[in-house]
């Protein structure tokens, strides 16, 4: 039906005969000659309908926004004057000959360059229609070469791309599962796969050697602006490797990846210990582009006169800590309130500061609602902490997992309100991270996921589980966890020891994963891999806010689709096959309780 996209026209096509098929962008009346902006996955190309072609002006005149024509005619120079460099066709238009109603539209819903108009809501309503835009199409559009790159890479790395079941069981990556009942047998449920996690050991033990596959993953978990509850991972696995095989073999893929899609250079990838992220950034992804760091004080106020700093100080799991930030002084007071109410959402009780305004003045030159707990340690901390004239130091004081929460997003906030980058992309792996993490009951669970190897023996894991370390690795760039993985065990008795660590019972061990067991005892190599979330690499590679951006067709932060209405009632009549009665009947809110 068309020869041309409307996006590839140019001046090197002048005089050709065109046929576009398309969408009419715009359509504007110039005395007597009608301009329509025709618009396609590949840009917009102006077509220009004089009265001269009678029958085709009399189309153009009742076309509107959004009608589907195909158009066939001349390209030609624009006359001077009338030419638009910034646009990729701005210097040709297309002389009419012949326009033809493929289809008519009703007056959409929204503009699409008024889309900043509407919320999110109606455009992810009619979302068919928000994805004509062409930010929206050019992300796509990325995301597919992302993903092709991703195969063109690993395949030539040798990773075969095998499927693994989504009707299955459980997989504990930490979240809630999606269940889907079973008709065949009656009050069982399958669980959606939270990642292809025990599929991709079990290749292994198969003896794939390397596998790789762009899987989708389901997690019924509290939704933020980087987490959808269906989303897609680059998950791969390879036999016969140690965490530095696997760490080289992403690094090289992610390296080349920004290199051919966005023409970046990425820098050296730094490794860090957990311990070292969370003690100087409060944070297991920190963003390096941000020049602030946290830093220890409890030492310096163990004594001091003021019990919110030496009470943390003195608690084994207390934390007092600074957070220094250059030319801060000139905070004001109402700015220092929002931070103040923003590390409330984390926990913290309150954020004090001190502004240096003149170090040399001693106490007379600084500004704080605390300074006069200080007196005999103040020259210490603002030494520690290389205070200079106009800074501001923050503080938080609290058990240590509040404190790092609180400082590490201030940090990140700060960062971005003043604009404090010093590069634009920054790459990390955070490895050493602990086996198991406490609840406030004392109860471990598996940090990553237990099917991670510990870096000790079994027994070392059995005398103090909560020291261990785990051979898991993350991928962080500017702050997003873009993907993490670990060397796995391989050996039953150890992947035993894990299970009882945290409280899993041998009949519970066999009844859950009793195949992964199994499995584990008919020769299985040892073996390791990692996945990226491929969502989150769109969004950061794209410059998106949230990973719905980069959807096709998201859902929104209470997990409903708004398009197709999902999740959705069903029939009494599905309901009984399925041996189902529901407690209670739906309600139109998925989010009510
Ligand atoms: P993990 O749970 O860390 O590891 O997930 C890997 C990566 O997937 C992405 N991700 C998400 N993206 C969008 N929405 C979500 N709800 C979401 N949850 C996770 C993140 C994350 O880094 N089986 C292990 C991998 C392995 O060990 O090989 C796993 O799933 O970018
Ligand atoms: P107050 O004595 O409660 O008025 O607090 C004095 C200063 O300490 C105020 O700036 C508070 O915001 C701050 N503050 C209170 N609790 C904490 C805390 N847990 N961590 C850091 N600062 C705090």
């Amino acid at each position: 039906m068309r020869s041309h996209y409307c996006g590839q026209l140019n001046e090197t096509l002048v005089d050709q005969q065109v046929t576009l098929c398309g969408w009419v962008h715009r359509r504007r009346d110039h005395g007597g000659v009608i301009f329509l902006d025709m618009r396609d996955r590949d840009g917009i190309a102006q077509v220009v309908v004089d009265p001269d072609t009678a029958e085709a002006f009399a189309t153009a005149d009742r076309a509107r926004n959004e009608f589907v024509l195909r158009i066939q005619g001349r390209i030609r120079m624009r006359p001077e004057g009338t030419q638009n460099p910034n646009m990729p066709t701005g210097l040709i238009e297309v002389l009419a000959k012949d326009v033809e109603v493929l289809n008519t539209a009703a007056t959409p819903p929204f503009q699409l360059d008024e889309h900043g108009k509407v919320g999110e809501e109606v455009r992810l309503k009619y979302r068919y229609i928000d994805l004509r835009r062409p930010e929206m199409i050019d992300k796509l559009r990325l995301r597919s070469r992302i993903s092709h790159h991703v195969r063109a890479y690993l395949e030539g790395q040798g990773f075969l791309d095998i499927e693994t079941p989504i009707l299955t069981r459980a997989t504990p990556e930490g979240a809630r599962d999606y269940l889907v009942p079973s008709r065949t047998h009656p009050g069982s449920f399958f669980a959606l796969p939270q990642s292809p996690q025990l599929f991709k050991q079990l290749l292994m033990v198969s003896g794939f050697d390397r596998y790789y596959q762009i899987a989708k993953c389901f997690r019924d978990e509290d939704l933020r602006a980087d987490r959808q509850p269906e989303f897609t991972q680059i998950d791969l696995e390879a036999s016969f490797v140690n965490e530095n095989d696997i760490m080289a073999i992403t690094e090289s893929m992610v390296r080349g990846l920004f290199k051919e899609v966005l023409e970046v250079e990425l820098p050296e990838f730094s490794r860090m210990p957990y311990s070292e992220a969370m003690s100087r950034f409060g944070s297991d992804k920190p963003d390096l582009r941000i020049p602030l760091e946290l830093t220890d004080v409890d030492d310096l106020m163990k004594d001091v006169d003021f019990k919110v700093f030496s009470g943390p100080a003195n608690a084994k799991d207390g934390r007092v800590a600074a957070l220094k930030v250059i030319g801060g002084a000139k905070l004001s007071r109402k700015e220092i309130d929002d931070y103040t109410k923003f590390v409330g959402i984390y926990g913290a009780k309150g954020l004090a500061w001190i502004k240096v305004n003149e170090r040399a003045k001693g106490l007379e030159g600084l500004q704080s609602p605390i300074v006069k707990f200080m007196e005999g340690i103040i020259e210490t901390l603002l030494d520690r902490v290389d205070a200079q004239d106009g800074d501001i130091i923050f503080f938080g004081a609290d058990k240590t997992r509040v404190v790092n929460e609180a400082l590490g997003a201030l940090r990140v906030r700060l960062g971005e309100d003043l604009e404090l980058y010093t590069q634009a992309w920054a790459p990390l792996w955070v490895v050493d991270f602990p086996m198991f993490e406490a609840d406030d009951k004392g109860r471990l669970s598996a940090l990553h996921h237990p099917f991670t190897a510990p870096s000790c023996t079994p027994d070392e894991l059995k005398a103090d589980p909560a020291s261990a370390l785990s051979r898991a690795y993350d991928m962080v760039l500017n702050g997003t966890e873009l993907g993490g993985g670990s060397i796995r065990i391989h050996d039953q008795g150890m992947q035993r020891v894990v299970f009882e660590v945290l409280g899993i019972g041998q009949e519970e061990a066999e009844e859950k994963f009793g195949f992964l067991l199994d499995a584990l005892k008919y020769g299985a190599p040892p073996h390791g891999g990692l996945a990226f979330g491929l969502d989150r690499l769109v969004m950061l590679m794209t410059g998106a806010k949230t990973i719905r951006e980069v959807i096709a067709f998201p859902k929104t932060q209470s997990a409903a689709d708004l398009m197709t209405d999902a999740p959705g009632e069903v029939s009494a009549e599905q309901l009984k096959d399925l041996s189902i009665r529901l407690r209670q009947k739906a309600k139109v809110d998925p989010t009510a309780e």
